[in-house]
C-alpha cells in the first residue's frame, strides 16, 4: 500500500516509516520540518515538508501532488497514518497545543475525505481518557482501563485527542473512510528507556496515574502497521500499551500504596505485574501483542543494561 505518515522526524514516527517499509509499504513521510535538498539516504522514504495547521499543505499532501519533483505525481494515498502533533501540555501554551493538534488532525481528516483516502490511523493518546494531565484530582474508575472507561479530558491536550476522535467518528458517517484511532501510553525508544523509566525502575514508589503502563515505539509501530492493513469498518479506538508495569511492581499492591484515597476499582489481573492499560481490544481485533518489555532495556536498579535485548532473543 501506499502510505503516508505524519509526523514522520518524531519519535513515533522515526519507529513506524522503517516498520512500514519492511512490511512491504511504500511510505512517504511529511512533517513540518524540512529534509536536506541533497540526494536522500539509499531506501529513505520519500519526504514532503508540510504545516498540517496548513488547510492547503495538506490538502496537497494528502492528495499526493507535493510528491516527487517532476514526472506524473503518485495520487492520493491508500493510507494515512496521522502521527504530526504536539505530544504533551506544558511547553507551549494550551491554545497552541490545542489548535496545533485539532486543527491537523481536522485538516487531515478533511483532506482524506475529499481524496477518498480508504484508510486513516489516527495517533491519539491515553490522555483524551483524562490521564496525566488534569488541573484538578482526577482518578481512573477501575483498572486496569479499557476503551469503555468514560472520557473526562480536563486539559487542551487531551480534550483535543479526545475531540480529534469524534472529527474521525463524524468522517466516517459521512464518508467511506475507515479509521482507527491507536490510544499510545508512554512511548519509549532505545534512547529513552533510561532517561524516562530508568527514575521510576530505581523507586519502586513513585507514583504513576496510568498504573506504571508504557508502550514501546517498536511495538506501537506494529499496532499502527496492523491498523493500516486491517479491514475493521467504521471507526474503532485501541489502547496500546506493554503488558507489565514499570519495574515489574504489583499493580494493585502498588496502587493502594500511591493513591490510598482514590476511588478506584482494582480488577483482577492475569499477572500480578500487569499493566494498569488493557490491550485486550486491540488483541482481540487487530490481533497485536506488545513484544517489548522495560526489562529487556534497564536492569533492575533502572540503569541501563550493556545491550538492549533484541524481542527475538528472549526466552
Ligand atoms: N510520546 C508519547 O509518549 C506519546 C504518547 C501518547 C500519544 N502520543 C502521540 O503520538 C504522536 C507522535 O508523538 P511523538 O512522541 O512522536 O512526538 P514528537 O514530538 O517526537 O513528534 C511529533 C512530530 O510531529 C510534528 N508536528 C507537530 N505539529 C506539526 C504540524 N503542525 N505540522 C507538521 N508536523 C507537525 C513535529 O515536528 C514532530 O516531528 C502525537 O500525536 C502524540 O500526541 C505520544
Amino acid at each position: 500500500m501506499r502510505v503516508l505518515v505524519t509526523g514522520a522526524a518524531g519519535k513515533v514516527g522515526k519507529a513506524t516509516v522503517p516498520h512500514l517499509q519492511a512490511a512491504g509499504h511504500s511510505v512517504t513521510a511529511s512533517d513540518r520540518f524540512g529534509r536536506s535538498f541533497d540526494r536522500p539516504d539509499p531506501g529513505a522514504a520519500p519526504h514532503v515538508t508540510a504545516d498540517l495547521t496548513d488547510a492547503g499543505q495538506v490538502f496537497s499532501l494528502v492528495g499526493g501532488f507535493t510528491e516527487t519533483e517532476a514526472g506524473p505525481k503518485p495520487g492520493r494515498f491508500d493510507a494515512v497514518v496521522h502521527a504530526g502533533a504536539i505530544p504533551a501540555p506544558g511547553r507551549h501554551a494550551p491554545h497552541t497545543v490545542f489548535g496545533n493538534n485539532l486543527m491537523g488532525l481536522f485538516h487531515v481528516v478533511e483532506a482524506c475525505v475529499r481524496w477518498q483516502v480508504p484508510r486513516l490511523v489516527n495517533i491519539s493518546s491515553e490522555t483524551a481518557a483524562g490521564f496525566l494531565f488534569a488541573e484538578r484530582p482526577w482518578y481512573p474508575a477501575y483498572l486496569p482501563v479499557d476503551e469503555d472507561l468514560p472520557d473526562a479530558p480536563q486539559d487542551p491536550y487531551g480534550l483535543a485527542k479526545l475531540l480529534g476522535e469524534q472529527v474521525c467518528a463524524a468522517a466516517v458517517r459521512r464518508s467511506d473512510l475507515r479509521c482507527v484511532s491507536l490510544r499510545p501510553t508512554w512511548v519509549q525508544d532505545a534512547g529513552s528507556y533510561a532517561r524516562n523509566l530508568g527514575p521510576s525502575v530505581a523507586d519502586p514508589e513513585e507514583p504513576s496515574l496510568t498504573g506504571w503502563s508504557y508502550i514501546d515505539a517498536g511495538d506501537l509501530a506494529a499496532a499502527i502497521r496492523l491498523a493500516v492493513e486491517c479491514d475493521l469498518t467504521g471507526h474503532e479506538v485501541f489502547y496500546i500499551a506493554a503488558d507489565d508495569t514499570i519495574g515489574g511492581r504489583d499493580l494493585h499492591a502498588s496502587w493502594r500504596r500511591a493513591f490510598p484515597d482514590s476511588p478506584t476499582e482494582l480488577r483482577p489481573v492475569e499477572r500480578p505485574d500487569a499493566s494498569g492499560i488493557s490491550t485486550g481490544k486491540a488483541r482481540r481485533l487487530l490481533g497485536w501483542r506488545p513484544e517489548v518489555s522495560w526489562a529487556d532495556h534497564l536492569n533492575p536498579d533502572g540503569t541501563p543494561r550493556a545491550r538492549a535485548v533484541p524481542a527475538e532473543g528472549r526466552a
